[in-house]
């Protein structure tokens, strides 16, 4: 069974970062409860799910992917803080980190293995999508509507809607990893010779 240590130690470095602990407790009971939904048992089969089953996944898996999107947005939110004389609108870091480690929990139950080594989608998934299966379990673990709008609008489902400018980073940041491998898989990503 996945439990709270095995998060925290997954994203120690993220979680670190939130500085209300209530919301870092939050953070990583979704995640704990997501594993439990999805029948994720170990921490070394969390760690080979991969981040995407829309295009190759270059065995990029869902926890490197968590971290490079979350570690991404929070690069684009400083940039604006720290170069702009007078930032129009706040970006509350917290909810940032929070909602970057959260943006995709609902991978786990859109993804189920497909008892021939690979992955398919779930059932669950075919129901819902992971924007919403994720959003829901946000909502229900008591977080903020503000984090239940970056895990519900981070991807096509958000498209046109009103966002938080937290949605919006991740939202960049997420795109940011998938599309070149998208690009890879169509031969249009120019490479390095
Ligand atoms: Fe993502």
């Amino acid at each position: 069974m996945i439990k709270e240590k095995d998060i925290e130690e997954l994203f120690e470095e993220l979680l670190s970062k939130i500085s209300d602990s209530e919301l870092r407790k939050k953070v990583v009971n979704v995640w704990v409860k997501a594993c439990e939904r999805g029948g994720w048992k170990t921490v070394e089969e969390l760690k080979n799910i991969p981040f995407t089953l829309l295009t190759d996944s270059r065995d990029i898996n869902l926890i490197e992917h968590t971290i490079a999107v979350t570690e991404g947005a929070l690069g684009l939110g400083k940039a604006q803080t720290k170069n702009y004389a007078e930032p129009p609108y706040k970006i509350n870091f917290d909810r940032l980190i929070a909602g970057g480690l959260l943006h995709d929990v609902g991978k786990l139950l859109e993804i189920t293995p497909d008892n021939k080594g690979g992955y398919r989608k779930s059932r669950s998934g075919r129901c819902a999508r992971h924007p919403i299966s994720g959003a829901i379990l946000v909502a229900e673990s008591g977080l903020p509507d503000e984090i239940v709008n970056i895990v519900a609008c981070h991807a096509k489902e958000g498209e046109g809607r009103p966002q938080t400018v937290e949605t919006v980073l991740i939202h960049q940041a997420d795109f940011s990893t998938f599309n070149p491998l998208v690009m890879l898989q169509k031969g249009e990503l120019i490479l390095e010779e």
